[in-house]
């Protein structure tokens, strides 16, 4: 089967399309023929090298941690799937990546997609949204009429956020350029912040939650946009809780973890026309140093696809 693997860490280079064997599975896991992929920047922040500390892999290692696809092997222990399945996951990013023909994934880390969505935009969902639930649900359990502000809300993670914080009854205020400030209304949001205009404090008043999705500057200038008693949480630096009690907020740092549980929220809320992923960017697997470069420029609108197969 096609593969891009990493033999060694660093640029765009190092992405090599090859022929391997299929992979084999245990008793746990099922094999899924992979359709569609998606690329998220954790994929080239592993190919740079930049986690490897973090999650030390035995290279070569084939990347990309989003797909759906089908059911082509079900393990002896499985009794959820069949062969013919059309499922999604987001599988463990200890074990080879969805960037190839096949990928051998544990069955408790996937899902039936839903019928509204086709492989596509099924691939795009696993990562970015089950990160955007963990942070907006599971985490800060939001509630109705709560003010939320969502970083980025042109991006990956932030465009998925703002349609759940949205369907669980937020106020959503949702930050971008000024051309992308028409999607983020598009979108759900309520409040469509452009921060190039002037300071965030100019702009945003009091919310009860920031999900900082850019880190840095941008976190450091959100501490004073919340209210008392308020949460930020983060996916790209955890905050300081030094910070957090200066401010009398709580500060929380995620890093996703699967969840078949949460794949079937976000399939309940494709059902109920909430939630839509958008494809802005879509490359064959041989492109993928294309999509790896798209991802990179930190311009992406929605999410990046691979057709694989
Ligand atoms: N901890 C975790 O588990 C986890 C999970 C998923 C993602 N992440 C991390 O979260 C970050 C975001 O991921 P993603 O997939 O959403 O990335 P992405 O899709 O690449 O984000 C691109 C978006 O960022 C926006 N942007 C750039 N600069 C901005 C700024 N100063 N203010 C507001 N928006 C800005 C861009 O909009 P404009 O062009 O309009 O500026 C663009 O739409 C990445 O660092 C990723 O690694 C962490």
């Amino acid at each position: 089967m096609r593969a891009v693997r990493l033999h060694q860490y660093g640029g765009l280079d190092r992405l090599t399309l090859e022929q391997i064997d299929k992979p084999t599975i245990n008793a746990d896991d099922i094999l899924i023929q992979v359709k569609a992929a998606a690329v998220n920047p954790v994929d080239w922040k592993i190919r740079e090298g930049y986690l490897k500390d973090f999650i030390p892999y035995d290279l070569p290692v084939t990347l990309g941690w989003d797909l759906a696809g089908i059911v082509t092997q079900v393990g002896e222990n499985v009794d959820q799937f069949s062969v013919g399945d059309e499922v999604f996951s987001r599988p463990n990013i200890a074990r080879n990546g969805s960037y190839a023909d096949y990928i051998a994934v544990k069955a408790d880390e996937a899902v039936l997609k839903s019928t509204k969505l086709d492989f596509a935009q099924a691939a795009t969902l696993p990562l970015a949204g089950i990160t955007a639930w963990q942070c907006l649900v599971d985490v800060a359990d939001i509630q109705p009429g709560q003010r939320v502000l969502i970083h980025a809300g042109a991006g990956g993670v932030g465009h998925l956020a703002i349609q759940i914080a949205k369907a669980k009854g937020a106020i959503v205020v949702a930050t971008a350029s000024s051309t992308n400030l028409e999607l983020l209304t598009q979108l759900g949001a309520d409040e469509a912040i452009d921060y190039a205009k002037a300071p965030l404090a100019e702009q945003i008043s009091p919310v009860d939650l920031v999900l900082d999705t850019m880190g840095g500057g941008i976190q450091q200038s959100s501490w004073s946009l919340l209210k008392p008693e308020g949460m930020m949480v983060s996916v790209v630096e955890p905050p300081s809780e030094e910070t957090a009690k200066q401010h009398n907020v709580q500060a929380a740092f995620v890093f996703i973890e699967p969840s078949s549980r949460i794949l079937t929220e976000l399939n309940k809320l494709v059902e109920s026309d909430q939630l839509r992923p958008l494809i802005e960017h879509r490359f064959p697997l041989e492109k993928i140093a294309e999509a790896h470069q798209q991802s990179e420029s930190g311009r992406t609108r929605g999410k990046i696809v691979i057709d694989v197969s």
